[in-house]
């Protein structure tokens, strides 16, 4: 069986972001496998603009009765939830910028976590309706935060991913990339150790 996995990428330094260098580290050690097939999505190349009321007015309007202009913005957010659905594995390449998650991530998840298409709410709140997946985040941090209330990003990531039913979550941190260059080596030795793992167990 083949393991459709789909890469996210969301630095500002493109190939220069260790989020970035952790995404393709992951990818060299998958492709060692031959059942993994790799999708790239980079935010930041394919910027998505933040979610306005127009475009969330076009996923209210039924087919039939939508604009050319409406089904066009509609069609932003369905595209990426197709994306999404045909994906088993969903790895995040997430720098920390200012605490949280890189504005154009936030526009992605902004796209996918739809009610009533991607989760809904029932009398016993709120159901994910994407099934059999799981989810990976390499996370790349100048400070050290990962397991202290200070950390609120990967609770945040971990929240919005269960929202839509993506309950089983890996993160690998590299952390302290800031903290000097002893420091920032031996983060990234022991973060691209973990990915090695990781793969192994896909
Ligand atoms: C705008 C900006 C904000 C940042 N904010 C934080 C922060 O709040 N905490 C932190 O540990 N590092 C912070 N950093 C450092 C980045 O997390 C670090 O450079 C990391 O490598 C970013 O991932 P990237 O290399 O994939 O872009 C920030 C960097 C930038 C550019």
């Amino acid at each position: 069986m083949t393991i459709r996995t789909l890469v996210i990428t969301s630095s500002i330094l493109g190939e220069n972001g260790q989020s970035k260098a952790l995404a393709e580290h992951f990818i060299d050690q998958a492709r060692g496998r031959d059942d993994l097939e790799v999708t790239f999505r980079d935010l930041v190349a394919d910027e998505l603009p933040h979610l306005g009321l127009t475009e969330l007015g076009s996923w209210q309007v039924a087919n039939e009765e939508s604009t050319a202009e409406q089904r066009e913005l509609a069609s932003r957010s369905e595209k990426l939830i197709d994306e999404l659905r045909v994906h088993d594995v969903i790895v995040l390449a997430v720098p920390m910028y200012n605490f949280g998650i890189p504005s154009q991530l936030k526009a992605w998840f902004d796209r996918v976590m739809r009610a009533g298409v991607t989760f809904r709410y029932t009398e016993n709140g709120p159901q994910g309706l994407l099934e059999g997946k799981r989810a990976v985040i390499l996370a790349a941090r100048g400070g050290q935060y990962a397991g202290t209330e200070k950390d609120t990003q990967t609770p945040h990531l971990k929240l919005m991913l269960g929202m839509i039913g993506i309950g089983e979550v890996d993160a690998v941190f590299a952390e302290g990339l800031a903290m000097g260059e002893a420091k920032r080596n031996a983060s990234l030795k022991e973060a691209r150790q973990a990915i090695d793992g990781l793969v192994q167990r896909l």
